[in-house]
């Protein structure tokens, strides 16, 4: 059928979804322990390389429309799709999204935090509870019987209650043996519309939160998005099964 259609995945395939979201799950446990003033986005991508290889697991990002690197590394204003560089030096005060998936025994697994350089402003460390907050609310609307945009909508109306605004220009999906799958995600929409959603479903869910405007630009990189008046922006994703029992996230501990 048409690219729009949406996969169910049975137990097993859940299953081996899991083991894909657990290994993003620990590695990026990992990076967040080492985060810390003078580190760079560099060195967090090499530790990633040498996780990988202990566990036999494929970055899903390098190589994804030619996209070089395992993670993508993006510091207070860069919304997503920043790149690691050995010029990237983070100091205390910065926040920093590590935006992290890989591919193992047939399946992808994809997720997203946002971490704190040593001390941050009140407005950073609030954004980033607001993000984290919309994804928890997000994870809960993940549920047999609701609409996708009641997913969006849960997110939307805790960020904008918060006097934030929700990046439009990206948007979550599916995932399973492919990195995106159908559906497309969005962070915003109405309550009530969008596919109802059904048992085996595996949703990557992704709201991208900014202090200001929710507009965007592109770098030169032809990668990193920024926000377009350089206020910060926060990024929270975890891959979620829909079942029977409820919402399953996959890239948990
Ligand atoms: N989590 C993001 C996404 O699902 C990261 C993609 S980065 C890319 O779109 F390099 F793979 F594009
Ligand atoms: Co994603």
């Amino acid at each position: 059928m048409g690219r729009e259609t949406i996969i169910l995945r049975s137990a097993s395939e859940i299953e081996r979804l899991r083991r894909s979201n657990v290994i993003v799950a620990e590695i990026l446990e990992i990076l967040k322990e080492r985060v810390a003033d003078g580190i760079t986005t560099m060195d967090l991508e090499g530790i990633c390389v040498e996780e990988l290889k202990k566990r036999k697991a494929k970055p899903a990002f390098k190589g994804y429309r030619n996209y070089p690197y395992c993670l993508c590394t993006s510091i207070n204003e860069e919304v997503v799709h920043g790149m690691p560089s050995s010029k990237r030096v983070l100091k205390s005060g910065d926040i920093l999204s590590i935006d992290f998936g890989v591919y193992y025994d047939g399946y992808y697994g994809d997720s997203a935090v946002t971490v704190p350089v040593g001390e941050v402003s009140p407005e950073a460390s609030r954004l980033i509870e607001v993000t984290a907050t919309c994804l928890e609310r997000a994870i809960e609307n993940a549920r047999i019987g609701n609409r996708l945009f009641d997913i969006s909508y849960s997110i939307q109306s805790y960020a904008e209650g918060k006097g934030f605004s929700v990046v439009r220009a990206f948007v979550g999906h599916g995932i399973g043996s492919s990195l995106h799958e159908p559906p497309q995600v969005p962070n915003f929409g109405e309550p009530g519309k969008g596919v109802r959603l059904k048992e085996g479903m595996v949703l990557a869910i992704e709201p991208m939160i900014s202090a200001g405007t929710h507009e965007v630009h592109i770098m030169d990189d032809g990668w990193t998005a920024v926000t377009a008046d350089g206020r910060l922006s926060a990024h929270f994703e975890h891959s979620v099964a829909i079942t029977k029992d409820g919402p399953y996230v996959l890239s948990r501990l």
